[in-house]
């Protein structure tokens, strides 16, 4: 293997940047050429390609986003798209692809590799909802920042004693809300895996004020249904007020933790060692503390399970 190509697709993810700069300085270290591709699956398909040099990736590793830009690419999705990328490739001479991101381009990864194309991937996302791995670059930095969010809501829900839905990333998975709703002392997180009750919501807050409590933090993953419709349910039948926070982007930005940065510089060093050494589809995760690599075949369709007791863990704490 002389040139390898590198992109990141879908949502960014904070350490990202951490492991562009460890894939193209580990591929330097090997000798090889190294290709960024701006913008994901669509700089493939519209030939957006730049040499990176070992000066390209430096003062990155603290910065979130991504330099090489991402993108949703429904192009990539139709037959015509995904031709278009693989002959590019090819004509790049790039003889293997490092992809960077989540679920979207995980499903990408393969059908690269199923067209003769090698790949690595590596998980990157603040949703953490990958098969195979224990966690994905991004998610610790992401559960970091909505939970000083949440904290400073948390004083002023305390001072006006009020009841606060915190609505939180995660379209279809829970495991952001869990992660803050544990680390918060939430009383309440709806999460798309678990099915709810307002009922049951309610009634966590009634026992709650019978013992005197007057403020409340409801974690909602944005999956799990629109803050605005829980909120104005909750309030009509609590006959009370409910204030609702969408925490949204901010989640996905800022500077990324050192444990986002340092899986960031295990998985992208690995992901270039699996290529050179002739080792194609695969997916580095991170099991037990230790950096495996993973079949994409075998883990794209499958679903990550939530750890349902921690579930269980915060409701007992939040008592
Ligand atoms: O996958 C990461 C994520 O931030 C999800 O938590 C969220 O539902 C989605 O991306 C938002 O996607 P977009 O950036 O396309 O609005």
């Amino acid at each position: 293997m002389r040139k390898i190509g590198l992109l990141t697709g879908g949502g960014d993810a904070p350490g990202m940047n951490a492991a562009i700069r460890a894939a193209v300085r580990t591929a330097i270290y090997f000798g090889l050429e190294v290709i960024g591709v701006e913008g994901g699956f669509s700089g493939l398909i519209a030939n957006k390609f730049r040499r990176l040099d070992s000066s390209s990736v430096s003062g990155i590793i603290n910065k979130g986003g991504t330099i090489l830009h991402s993108a949703r690419c429904p192009e990539f999705k139709q037959k015509d798209g995904i031709k278009k990328a693989v002959e590019n490739i090819r004509k790049e001479n790039i003889e293997g692809l490092i992809v960077i991101g989540g679920d979207g381009s995980l499903k990408g990864a393969y059908v690269l590799q199923k067209k003769g194309i090698a790949v690595s991937f590596i998980p990157a996302s603040i949703d953490n909802d990958i098969f195979g791995t224990e966690e994905t670059i991004g998610f610790d930095t992401a559960v970091n920042t909505a939970l000083d969010a949440i904290d400073k809501i948390r004083d002023t829900a305390t001072s006006h004693e009020r009841i606060f839905l915190i609505e939180v990333m995660g379209r279809e998975s829970g495991f952001l809300a869990l992660e803050v709703g544990l680390a918060s002392g939430a009383e309440v997180i709806l999460i798309p895996e678990v099915k709810f009750k307002i009922e049951d919501i309610c009634n966590v807050l009634k026992k709650g004020r019978k013992r005197g409590k007057r403020s409340y933090i409801i974690i909602v993953a944005e999956g799990a249904g629109k803050i605005s419709e829980i909120g104005k349910e909750i309030g009509r039948r609590i006959k009370g007020e409910v204030r609702t926070t969408t925490l949204g982007y901010l989640q996905r930005g800022g500077t990324p933790s050192a444990d986002s940065r340092n899986l960031a510089c295990r998985f992208g060093a690995f992901a270039v060692e699996l290529l050179k050494s002739g080792e194609s589809g695969r997916m580095v995760g991170i099991n037990k503390g230790k950096v495996v690599p993973l079949p994409i075949e075998k883990i794209y369709r499958r679903r990550k399970r939530i750890d349902l007791r921690r579930y269980q863990l915060a409701k007992i704490l939040s008592l």
